[in-house]
């Protein structure tokens, strides 16, 4: 089974209308690898001007309400984000599991809303360093996998993001063979809940991803591609990134 590697950005609480700048050298670099999907998700403020600037690269929404409208003040939906021109959305990043306690089912229903709009989801899962010292990464992941995948959960639509909360913005990583071997439990518990949809599945590593150790990373079995914060925030350290994976 070969799958298309998706390269996706996530800016976070960053970026102003200078910064959309950075978008001309990413959607250039998209589009000199045709075998590597790209990706950036953005603040909602920026979806529009992203979109209008860069109209062929892929635009996406950091998160989105469950509901389709309603009485959810600060809150924007599926069907908001794809007016504004987002392809795509993530859900579940640990940075919203942890700063608005989003639990497995709210994340569930943020899928399936994006879904029934559709647009595509980058679903994250990813265990904290207590859990993985006390031994219990996989079966936090997995747990988390099988609470938060969405109805109708397929890979034409959906992908997973694999982030240890202690890889994220701190310049450390797992190994290797930690990634490897996380990426295969998750695709041994979508096999389990989904049957074969799970062998096409997109299976993205995040965690402190940047051009140095992009290519090993991206080279581990089972990983199909990345979420990357800080390094997707300017051209220069995004594009390396794009041109490893299409070098795989
Ligand atoms: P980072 O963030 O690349 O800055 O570690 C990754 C993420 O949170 O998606």
């Amino acid at each position: 089974m070969t799958r298309r590697k998706l390269i996706a950005g996530n800016w976070k609480m960053n970026g102003d209308a200078a910064a959309l700048a950075e978008l001309d050298g990413i959607a250039a670099a998209a589009k000199a690898a045709p075998r590597v999907d790209v990706a950036i998700a953005v603040p909602a403020t920026l979806i529009a001007p992203a979109h209008a600037r860069v109209p062929g690269l892929s635009i996406g929404a950091e998160d989105i309400h469950a509901a389709d409208k309603g009485a959810h003040t600060g809150c924007v939906s599926a069907a908001m984000v794809k007016e504004a021109g987002a392809s795509f959305t993530i859900v579940g990043h640990s940075e919203r599991r942890a700063d608005q306690h989003e639990t497995d089912a709210d994340v569930r229903g943020k899928a399936e809303a994006a879904r029934r709009n559709g647009i595509a989801a980058i679903l994250c899962v990813g265990e904290t360093l207590e859990q993985r010292d006390a031994g219990h990464a996989e079966a936090v992941v997995t747990a988390q996998i099988a609470g938060s995948l969405p109805e109708g959960a397929a890979a034409d639509w959906l992908s997973i993001a694999y982030e240890p909360v202690w890889a994220i913005g701190t310049g450390r990583t797992p190994t290797v063979g930690d990634v490897a071997a996380m990426h295969g439990a998750i695709r041994a518990k979508l096999r389990a809940l989904i049957g074969g949809e799970a062998d096409k599945m997109r299976l993205l590593y995040g965690g402190s991803v940047t051009p140095d150790n992009a290519t090993e990373l991206l080279g581990a079995s089972d990983v199909d591609g990345a979420l990357v914060g800080g390094a997707s925030l300017t051209a220069a350290k995004f594009v390396p990134i794009i041109e490893a994976a299409a070098k795989l």
